[in-house]
């Protein structure tokens, strides 16, 4: 099985810093999806939010027969009136899928307002519609709070070369020791990290002599940015599934020979495990604009 799981934004919204291509159109998604499917790569997590991701994920499970375990996430709009039987159900057909590998609350702010949702998705886990309930956050506080929910089975959080063992290790190991499965994302910084640090916005200047630093280490160390990147979220034994974002096949193919390329020396590691982002703020992409 493959530690790799395969994220679906791409395929729905325009997406990251260093796309210039826009959203890959549905043969595209396809050729990556059979490629995903073909690599033993058998999880995708997608989201109400992104865009047509999840009718392109139904049509290839429709038009293919080949079936992935879906994790998704939902949102809750004000006043709506919770039903998360009904909203479980469509975005099952949507899919062309009998169950929910993971059903996630997409914002913690919904986690912590919404307890009449938590009910329903206990019930629907009984019922058997999701195998695993999770919660989706950003920060260090909500990784307590929801490592020390009973109720949680998955929590996904970002974690990579900048957001890393230094900003929140600790946290990562409360968390698996209550037994939750950890999923983290944005293990190439949304595309920063193969970005020329010259063509970086200004509002991100502040992170241009650590990403040189990461690319130092690379030259040193002979390995390419994928590579490093990917090994390092992957050899954490905290880490149960790590989630990335690609375009195209090829980046696909790369990212997946890259887990399976020679581990990282333990003084590499310790060297990516020190560096420390004074701007955390910057860690997280929604505060890039
Ligand atoms: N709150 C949430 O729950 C949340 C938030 C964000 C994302 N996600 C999930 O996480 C998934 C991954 O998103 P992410 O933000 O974590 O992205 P990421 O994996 O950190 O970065 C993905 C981007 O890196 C670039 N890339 C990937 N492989 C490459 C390679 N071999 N060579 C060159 N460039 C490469 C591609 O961008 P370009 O080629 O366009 O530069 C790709 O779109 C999403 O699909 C989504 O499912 C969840």
């Amino acid at each position: 099985m493959n530690k790799l799981i395969l994220g679906t934004v791409q395929f729905g919204l325009n997406y990251g810093i260093n796309n210039e291509k826009g959203k890959p159109q549905k043969a595209k998604v396809f050729e990556i999806l059979n490629h995903a499917y073909r690599n033993e790569i058998s999880l995708l997590d997608t989201a109400d939010a992104y865009g047509n991701a999840v009718d392109l994920i139904g049509d290839f499970h429709r038009e293919t027969g080949q079936l992935f375990d879906i994790i998704t996430k939902f949102k809750i709009d004000k006043d709506e009136e919770i039903n998360l039987t009904e909203k479980i159900g469509s975005s099952l057909k949507r899919l062309g899928v009998d169950s929910f590998w993971g059903y996630l609350y997409h914002s913690f702010d919904d986690y912590k307002n919404h307890p009449e949702a938590r009910k329903q998705l206990i019930t629907a886990r009984e019922n058997g519609k999701v195998k695993h309930i999770g919660v989706s956050i950003y920060n260090n506080n909500d990784l307590l709070l929801a490592a020390e929910d009973k109720h949680i089975d998955i929590i996904q959080l970002p974690y990579n070369l900048l957001d890393n063992d230094k900003q929140r290790g600790d946290l990562i190991a409360i968390a698996k020791a209550n037994n939750k499965i950890i999923h983290t994302r944005s293990a190439f910084l949304q595309g920063l990290f193969f970005k020329d640090t010259n063509t970086f916005p200004e509002k991100l200047s502040p992170l241009v002599s650590e990403v040189e630093n990461i690319k130092e280490l690379t030259k040193h160390h002979n390995l390419d940015i994928a590579t490093l990147a990917l090994k390092y979220a992957t050899t954490n034994h905290n880490i149960d599934n790590v989630l990335i974002g690609v375009d195209s096949p090829e980046q696909l193919a790369t990212n997946i020979q890259a887990v399976s390329s020679k581990k990282l020396s333990a003084e590499l590691i310790r060297k990516i495990d020190a560096i420390a982002v004074s701007d955390i703020a910057l860690l997280n992409p929604s505060n890039w604009s």
